[in-house]
C-alpha cells in the first residue's frame, strides 16, 4: 500500500474507539438501551456544521426510500445512519479506516438499523463495487486526503447508475496560501491536498457528470467556527466529541479551521452532480 494511503489509515485509526465512544455516552448517563441518532451526534459526524449540514445535504439529495446509495468516506457512519433514517434509503459506507468501519457497524447494531444500513473497508480510488450499482453516491469532506481526485471521481462515476445523483460537500483551496496546520483533516501538508472551488468543479465535469447545483457554504462555516480561540494549557476536552477520533489537538486543529476560513485560505463547497 501506498505510504501516503498509510498515513492518513493511521491518522483516522485511534485505538479502542467503539468502548471509548460507549464509555462517554456512560459518562453523560445515555441509556444505551435507547440510544437515539442524536446522542451520538457530537462524536459521529465528523465535518463542518456536523448534522445541520447532514439535513441540508439530505433536502438536496432527492433520496427516496427505494434506493441504494453509497457513502464514500463514511467515517463512524453519523451521516450514513442518518441519511437511511430520513429517507428510508439503503445505504452502504465505505472508508478507508477499518477501526471506523469496525465502529460505524456495532454503533449501527447498537441503533437496530443495521438491515438497512452497512458498511465495509475500502479505498475510494478503488471501490470495490460493479459498475452502475448506486442509485446515488454521498461523499462528506472526504476529498481533502485525495492527490489523486481524478481518479476518486471516475470510481464515483463508475459505480453510479446512469441518471444517479452525487451528492458532495468538500473543503476547497481559497485565495490565500499556505493552509495552517494542524487541521481536523490532517495533522500536516503531506495528508492534505487542497484545490480551488473552479479546479474542482472542472474535474467533476470532466469526468462526465453534470453539475446541477453548486453552493458556496465558506460563509456559513466562517460563522460556524468564529469562536474558536487559541487554545493554552491542556485542553478541556466534553466526555464524547471528535477528539475521540483525531485527538486531543483537536482544539488547536479547529483553531486553525477559523483561522483558514478568515484569512481565505480555505473554502467550502456543496454540489449535487448528476450522471447523465
Ligand atoms: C473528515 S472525515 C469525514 C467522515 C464522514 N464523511 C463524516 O462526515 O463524518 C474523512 C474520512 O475520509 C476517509 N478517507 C480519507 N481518504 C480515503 C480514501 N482514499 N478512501 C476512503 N476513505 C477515505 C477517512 O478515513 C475519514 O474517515
Amino acid at each position: 500500500m501506498k505510504k501516503e494511503i498509510k498515513n492518513i489509515q493511521s491518522y483516522y485509526s485511534p485505538n479502542d474507539l467503539y468502548n471509548r465512544i460507549l464509555a462517554g455516552l456512560d459518562e453523560i448517563g445515555k441509556d444505551m438501551s435507547r440510544l437515539t441518532l442524536d446522542d451520538l451526534q457530537p462524536v459521529d459526524e465528523f465535518h463542518i456544521r456536523g448534522d445541520t449540514a447532514t439535513r441540508e445535504l439530505i433536502n438536496l439529495s432527492g433520496f427516496t426510500s427505494d434506493m441504494h446509495v453509497l457513502d464514500v468516506g463514511c467515517g463512524v457512519g453519523g451521516s450514513t445512519r442518518r441519511l437511511s433514517y430520513e429517507t428510508g434509503c439503503r445505504t452502504t459506507g465505505i472508508d478507508l479506516s477499518e477501526e471506523y468501519i469496525e465502529v460505524a457497524q456495532r454503533l449501527t447494531q447498537l441503533l437496530g438499523m443495521q438491515d438497512l444500513v452497512q458498511f465495509r473497508a475500502s479505498n475510494a480510488l478503488d471501490l470495490s463495487f460493479s459498475d452502475n450499482t448506486f442509485d446515488g453516491v454521498w461523499s462528506i469532506q472526504m476529498n481533502m486526503n485525495v492527490h489523486d481526485k481524478l481518479t476518486w471521481f471516475k470510481e464515483l462515476y463508475r459505480v453510479t447508475k446512469p441518471g444517479g445523483r452525487v451528492v458532495l460537500y468538500e473543503v476547497c483551496a481559497n485565495r490565500n496560501t499556505p493552509v495552517y496546520f494542524p487541521v481536523p483533516w490532517a495533522q500536516d501538508s503531506s495528508m492534505s491536498c487542497l484545490v480551488a472551488p473552479d479546479e474542482f468543479r472542472d474535474m467533476i465535469i470532466s469526468t462526465g457528470f453534470e453539475v446541477e447545483t453548486w453552493n458556496d457554504k465558506t460563509e456559513l462555516a466562517r460563522i460556524a467556527f468564529s469562536h474558536m480561540t487559541e487554545p493554552t494549557g491542556e485542553p478541556e476536552l466534553p466526555e464524547l466529541g471528535v477528539h475521540l477520533l483525531v485527538g486531543n489537538d483537536i482544539l488547536t486543529k479547529a483553531y486553525n479551521l477559523h483561522r483558514n476560513l478568515e484569512e481565505e485560505r480555505v473554502s467550502l463547497i456543496e454540489s449535487l452532480a448528476v450522471k447523465k
